[in-house]
């Protein structure tokens, strides 16, 4: 029984050794900008607590949760991937206000679904001051039927659509907002469109469509 046990702990330390080896974790990626690039809109130390702190624990505790083979608690693992994999799309989807552009193409394709990049605006913010506590809100495009969609993600793995494909999304947790602007959602989402980075939004949308 007991030659049993030690044969299995050591298959399972195998596989989580070839799992190191072959790196099947997860990694927290480089922000595509320095920490104060976002500013005046997103502050250094907003960022760097938000990415550092919250982020970097998503990954850590999938990969100890993963490491263990805890596949029981899957709650709390598609808690934690969802957290990475949004916070990873959150990321990627701002850019330095100087840097800011917004092309023709993108404009017309909100056009198209939301009458015009303003209401477009209007639902979003409408969208993200209606979501209650640890959210995030999501502009997504259903292949299936070539429309773009705004949706609601509660925590980071509620209420998520099967195969919707994010090209949008913004973290509406405190964490994401707090230090810079206390319980002032509206103007935390206010601020996020001068930093959205809308090429990419493009370039994810044309992948799909
Ligand atoms: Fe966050």
């Amino acid at each position: 029984m007991q030659g049993s046990i030690i044969f299995y702990k050591q298959i399972i330390k195998l596989f989580v050794l070839k799992g190191i080896m072959q790196n099947n974790f997860y990694t927290l990626e480089k922000l595509p900008y320095n920490y104060s690039d976002l500013e005046p809109f997103i502050s250094k130390e907003q960022l760097t607590i938000h990415y550092e702190k919250h982020h970097s624990s998503y990954v850590n505790n999938a990969n100890e949760i993963l490491k263990k083979g805890q596949f029981g608690d899957s709650k709390k693992l598609s808690f934690n991937i969802g957290g990475h994999k949004l916070h990873s799309l959150f990321w990627k989807n701002m850019i330095s206000p100087q840097k800011q552009k917004i092309p023709d193409e993108i404009i017309k394709i909100l056009e198209n679904e939301f009458s015009s990049f303003e209401k477009f605006k209007e639902e979003f913010l409408n969208l993200a001051l209606l979501t209650e506590g640890s959210s995030w809100v999501a502009l997504v495009f259903d292949k299936d039927i070539k429309k773009l969609l705004l949706m609601q993600i509660e925590k980071h793995n509620l209420n998520i659509y099967p195969e919707f494909n994010i090209l949008l999304v913004l973290d509406l947790w405190e964490h994401a907002y707090y230090i810079d602007y206390k319980n002032e959602k509206k103007k935390f989402v206010e601020a996020f469109f001068n930093v959205i980075n809308f090429e990419e939004v493009l370039k994810r949308y044309k992948k799909l469509a």
